[in-house]
């Protein structure tokens, strides 16, 4: 991941709480939205895995290359005695590097929180095998399990905390140095935590990212749609959109969007909606911002750290960076 992934089959405090936020996005003006984190559903997470190996889609692979070259040094500027907390484990594929780094140096715990239990269990089928690690999940959303995590470690073990993936670049500016504070609220001094973004290249470049000649983006983006309608009574003809990517040059993000092909009302019967979208109008599904590796030392000031050092993948254009909590 990814993304936290929710599975609404379980809870119907979850599937209220998506009715909510689908009602207030889609009477949100002058722009209709939706929150980005509603993707990843079983359908959305599988497409997503997809995305992630698509020739166009080159973050994932450069994030890969960059643990694979970079993991034992990584590990070499670590504080000793790490305990790792992963905010989304995802398949495990990229963590893999850098737990061996550390298993090879002294038997290590570590912490995946995921709010996907099949995520989890994934996540432990993936990296069970390597000699020296302990794997204990946590069924959580980041935070809370983070804030577990952090209370029940021993005085004397440092936290390394992964969020990687670009996962940040999915949160607005404001709120990404905001959930950065949040995280540092819950380290010690001397804690770590290491950081991947994507970083800005050209616009088409981008674009193509976010726009494959598959469509498999597309149908990532459509699929909100379509659960709506599986989860929550709705009535959306899924036909009568298409999927857009564009890069606001302002915000430095790629945004997706649904756009209405022709005059649409729909229904949702769970959310007691009815929506109305002009031909044209678009519903925003979701931001991905595109940083600059020089931006991140204030960025992790802001947010009580201290950038000590980067790698950076220059092929694609990503950067990991190791933020020490000051
Ligand atoms: C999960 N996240 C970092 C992806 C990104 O690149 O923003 C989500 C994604 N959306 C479309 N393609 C990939």
């Amino acid at each position: 991941m990814t993304q936290p992934a929710l599975s609404l089959d379980a809870s119907p405090d979850l599937r209220s709480a998506f009715a909510a936020d689908v009602r207030a996005g889609l009477t949100h003006t002058p722009q209709k939205e939706l929150p980005s984190k509603y993707l990843y559903d079983e359908v959305g997470s599988a497409l997503f895995e997809v995305i992630t190996v698509l020739p166009e889609y080159g973050v994932t692979r450069a994030e890969e290359r960059l643990l694979a070259m970079h993991a034992a040094d990584i590990v070499a500027h670590l504080p000793h005695d790490v305990t790792v907390a992963e905010l989304g484990s995802g398949s495990g594929r990229k963590t893999r590097r850098i737990l061996e780094a550390l298993c090879k140096k002294r038997p290590t715990s570590y912490f995946p929180i995921e709010i996907s239990r099949a995520a989890l269990q994934l996540c432990r089928r993936e990296l069970g095998d390597i000699e020296r690690i302990s794997i204990v999940g946590y069924e959580r959303d980041y935070l809370a399990g983070l804030a577990e995590v952090s209370k029940n470690r021993s005085a004397d073990e440092r936290l390394l905390v992964l969020f990687l993936g670009s996962t940040i670049g999915n949160f607005g500016r404001l709120a990404a140095t905001r959930f950065l504070r949040d995280i540092r609220n819950m380290l010690a001094p001397g804690d770590a935590l290491l950081l991947g973004t994507d970083l800005i290249k050209p616009t088409p470049v981008l674009v193509a990212a976010y726009a494959d000649s598959i469509g498999v983006t597309a149908s990532f983006n459509l699929n909100l749609l379509a659960r709506i309608n599986r989860e929550l009574d709705g009535d959306f003809p899924l036909e009568a959109f298409e999927h857009v990517a564009r890069f606001n040059p302002d915000a430095r993000s790629i945004e997706m969007h649904l756009r209405a092909k022709r005059d649409i009302t729909a229904h949702v019967g769970a959310a007691q909606l009815t929506v109305s979208l002009k031909a044209g109008e678009t519903i925003w599904t979701e931001s991905s911002h595109k940083y600059r590796a020089e931006e991140m030392p204030a960025i992790a000031d802001d947010a009580g750290f201290v950038c000590s050092h980067q790698w950076i993948e220059k092929e694609w254009g990503f950067a990991e960076s190791l933020l020490v909590a000051k």
